[in-house]
């Protein structure tokens, strides 16, 4: 599974990668481990103080895209939750969302879980020990499965994720587009080369130190590196011109009006979004596009639009609107209480909030059921994306204060 796929020699004939000797390989891991033991003593990460292949996969899929900092009390606090592979097949989703609210990339969690499941049912509760079955799993691909065969078992199988690429292709100058899939192969088979035997885990994590703290992606210092007199990019003075990245396409923005609804108890109206999609089976204030409401010409698609205000037919289309799809007379104030924004990897919601009460006495349909009143107190029994936790926020400090 992780082999590799390219000689010496056709590393530097297809992709002019000059790979180093032997020599100069073993003099590169001393001088990283000697660095990596020192920085060591002065973190204490808690997923290194464990070969639990449960907990370092736990770790791993929360540090992808997540800051260390951000993960430590998150990775405790799950582990405590779930603390056997068993536990966490058997929780119910929306506690494991629960435990994730916050870190984003909710899939993640749902993949997660169905993991376990797929680890109770077809290994008998124990974590996979090679790559090949790990990939097996949903969530796992190569990043995962080398991390966790590395760190768990001491194979020496390279982890191999963007931050890793920046780290190789500046100390080989490599040509390669990270972003490019077909690519991975090539910064596999450089690793492979320079992968430590003995300690493979604490090789990967000592690279992947290297590109969090020192090889960084702004702000790059390459004369404060460890390993500077091995960094060709460096040493040619080209490390501007690395890692080669396709210009990433820029979020697109999305404009939402969303409803805080209250009735004649002080509850507020929920609903839970589609099971499948964008922040999946989590609850939400109701959302409607701005796209709906702006009936005038004036729209345009993916330009964010902020509406301080609704004039008489928008607010009449929303009171509608909230009728049509909730069964729930309304009444919405005008004038917006605020506006949150939050990025998505590839949208940036921009949302407009307002607020509305329930009209008295007026008999009233079922709610749909994916719908319910909750008054406040009882919002931590439901989970609620980021940009939620803003509209919220931001309407208690508008309204109350
Ligand atoms: N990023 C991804 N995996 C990591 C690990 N094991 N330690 C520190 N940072 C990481």
């Amino acid at each position: 599974m992780f082999e590799k796929k390219y000689t010496k020699e056709e590393l530097k004939e297809k992709f002019n990668i000059e790979m180093w000797s032997e020599d100069k390989i073993k003099a590169f891991q001393e001088i990283l481990f000697d660095w990596y033991d020192q920085q060591e003593a002065e973190h204490d990460f808690p997923w290194r103080e464990t070969k639990d292949p449960y907990a370092i996969w736990i770790s791993e899929i929360m540090l992808q895209q997540t800051r260390t900092d951000t993960v430590i009390p998150y990775f405790e606090r799950f582990l405590e939750a779930f603390p056997t592979i068993k536990d966490l097949a058997e929780a119910p989703e929306y506690k494991v969302l629960k435990m994730w609210e916050g870190l984003g990339y909710y899939s993640r969690a749902r993949n997660l879980k169905e993991a376990a499941m797929q680890i109770m049912l077809h290994y008998d509760g124990v974590f996979p020990d090679t790559p090949k079955e790990m990939l097996k799993l949903k969530g796992i691909g190569p990043y995962t499965a080398g991390a966790i065969s590395s760190m768990a078992f001491g194979l020496p199988t390279p982890a191999i994720d963007g931050n890793l690429m920046r780290v190789l292709s500046r100390l080989f100058e490599i040509d390669l587009d990270i972003t490019k899939a077909k690519n991975r192969k090539v910064f596999e088979t450089v690793a492979l080369y320079l992968i430590d035997e003995e300690r493979p885990g604490d090789f990967n994590q000592a690279l992947m130190d290297l590109g969090r703290t020192v090889c960084t992606p702004k702000n790059y210092f390459p004369e404060m590196s460890p390993v500077k007199e091995f960094n060709a990019s460096y040493i040619n003075e080209t490390w501007h011109k690395y890692p080669v990245k396709k210009a990433k396409n820029k979020p697109k923005p999305v404009t939402y009006v969303a409803l805080v609804i209250q009735n004649e108890q002080g509850e507020y109206l929920l609903e839970r979004r589609p099971e499948k999609g964008l922040l999946a089976n989590m609850w939400q204030f109701p959302l409607i596009n701005v796209e709906k409401i702006i009936s005038d010409g004036t729209w345009k698609p993916f330009q964010p639009v902020i509406l301080e205000d609704l004039d008489q037919e928008q607010q009449a289309f929303i009171e509608e609107y909230v009728q049509e799809n909730y069964q729930v007379p309304v009444t919405i104030a005008p004038q917006t209480v605020g506006v949150v924004e939050h990025v998505f990897s590839h949208l940036k919601w921009t949302v407009s909030i307002y607020d509305g009460v329930k009209v008295d006495h007026i008999l009233t349909g079922d709610l749909p059921e994916n719908c319910v009143w909750v008054h406040p107190d009882d919002f931590d029994h439901y989970t609620f994306p980021t940009i939620q936790k803003k509209i919220w926020k931001n309407f208690i400090e508008i309204t109350l204060f």
